[in-house]
């Protein structure tokens, strides 16, 4: 099996498994129990939220462990724009290119009064500091919140995050970035002193259904969700021991991480130099990109037939974001940067800290023979 699909999740790593094992053994009791068995859980928890605090440049007391990076993403917008900062500040300035737990939720507080401004990130990839620029001058103090991702999950297209950090400290508004696709992948030391981070532990080879939004101290957020008292009331509900202890063994080597995938830039460079001569085309926009993505379009094709021909190879990629799979529409990120055509073809590879040439080549084997059975 050739598994190329690491923007849709990653293996967890031996440590991770080792880790939650561990305390799915001793962690199990409720960690808001005050008696020894609930503080045994309970350091499960808190050893996630001291690791994400570490990364991230945030005390641990500012870290709020959610069930993953959609609501992470949920709460900080949701969390934000509460009726009484609606009266005073109603802009949110977005991209047109998020993570769908951001635009969806975005349409949400479209519909409570919020006005939503959409950068355009066609022509690089990544959105105009000019065109951010010139909606903070037109919206003025309005604007409450910008929210943009580091990477994006399609393209791995670099936003220019620490140019939004300063022009939004410089106004006074608060940047939320979400940056699921680039802790474990880019420093996380780019990601110091943004005002609220999203990060989700799948992504890192971690488990799934946990994450984190990191706020900056002193801000309030008001819950989504009504319930008990846990992570300050701001996200209750009883947390989960075994997947925060997994989570923070996965942060623990998430340093080690960042280095490997340096290496794999040179095997993505030679993975689409070979593919170049099966006739497709790269998207990715002129601006920087993250090393581990390749998305490519090859006309004639269907995107989600190509894979599934892959898959009948064992060569596992996806043709647009998981948690659209299974969606008929084309990637909306693919579709705003390089139209609708490129989009309906479109085949996302990506790469990971285990991948190797034995798995390149082995692709480019089966990308040549589907290509050209059915040609
Ligand atoms: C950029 C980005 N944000 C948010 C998410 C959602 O994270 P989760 O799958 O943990 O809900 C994803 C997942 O693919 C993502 O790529």
């Amino acid at each position: 099996m050739v598994y190329l699909d690491w923007n849709a999740t990653t293996p967890p790593a031996d440590e991770v498994l080792a880790a939650m094992s561990a305390a799915t053994r001793d962690g199990w009791a409720n960690p808001a129990s005050v008696h020894g068995a609930g503080r045994a859980a309970r350091r499960y928890i808190e050893s996630a939220r001291e690791a994400v605090g570490v990364l991230l440049g945030f005390d641990p007391r500012d870290v709020i462990l959610t069930g993953g990076g959609t609501e992470a993403n949920n709460l900080a917008l949701l969390g934000l724009f509460t009726e009484s900062v609606l009266a005073e500040r109603s802009v949110l300035i977005t991209s047109a290119i998020e993570h769908p737990s951001i635009l969806r939720t975005a349409e949400r507080l479209e519909a409570r009064g919020v006005t939503v401004v959409r950068l355009s990130a066609e022509a690089s990839g990544a959105i105009d500091v000019a065109e951010l620029e010139q909606a903070l001058t037109t919206h003025g103090p309005s604007v409450k919140l910008v929210s943009l991702q580091a990477v994006n999950h399609e393209t791995g297209a670099l936003q220019p995050i620490q140019e939004v950090r300063r022009l939004c400290d410089a106004r006074g508004v608060l940047f939320h970035c979400d940056a699921v696709q680039h802790l474990g992948r880019l420093p996380s030391e780019l990601l110091h002193g943004i005002d609220l981070i999203t990060v989700a532990a799948h992504k890192l080879r971690g488990p799934k259904g946990v994450g984190a939004l990191a706020v900056k101290c002193g801000l309030k957020l008001a819950p989504v969700f009504g319930g008990g008292a846990q992570e300050r009331g701001v996200r209750p509900g009883t947390q989960d021991p075994v997947a925060c202890a997994g989570f923070a063994a996965a942060l623990h080597r998430a340093p080690a991480m960042i280095e490997r995938y340096a290496g794999v830039a040179r095997l993505r460079d030679l993975l689409h130099e070979a593919l170049r001569e099966l006739e497709c085309e790269l998207n990715a926009g002129t601006g920087a990109r993250a090393p581990h993505v390749l998305n490519l379009s090859f006309a004639g094709w269907k995107g989600p037939e190509l894979c599934a021909a892959l898959d009948l190879e064992d060569v596992h990629v996806s043709s647009g974001s998981a948690c659209s799979a299974g969606t008929a529409e084309p990637s909306p990120v693919i579709t705003h940067c390089f139209g609708r055509d490129r989009a309906r073809s479109a085949v996302r590879i990506s790469l990971g800290e285990g991948t190797t040439l034995e798995d390149c080549t082995l692709a480019l084997q089966s990308f040549r023979l589907v290509l050209r059975r059915n040609s």
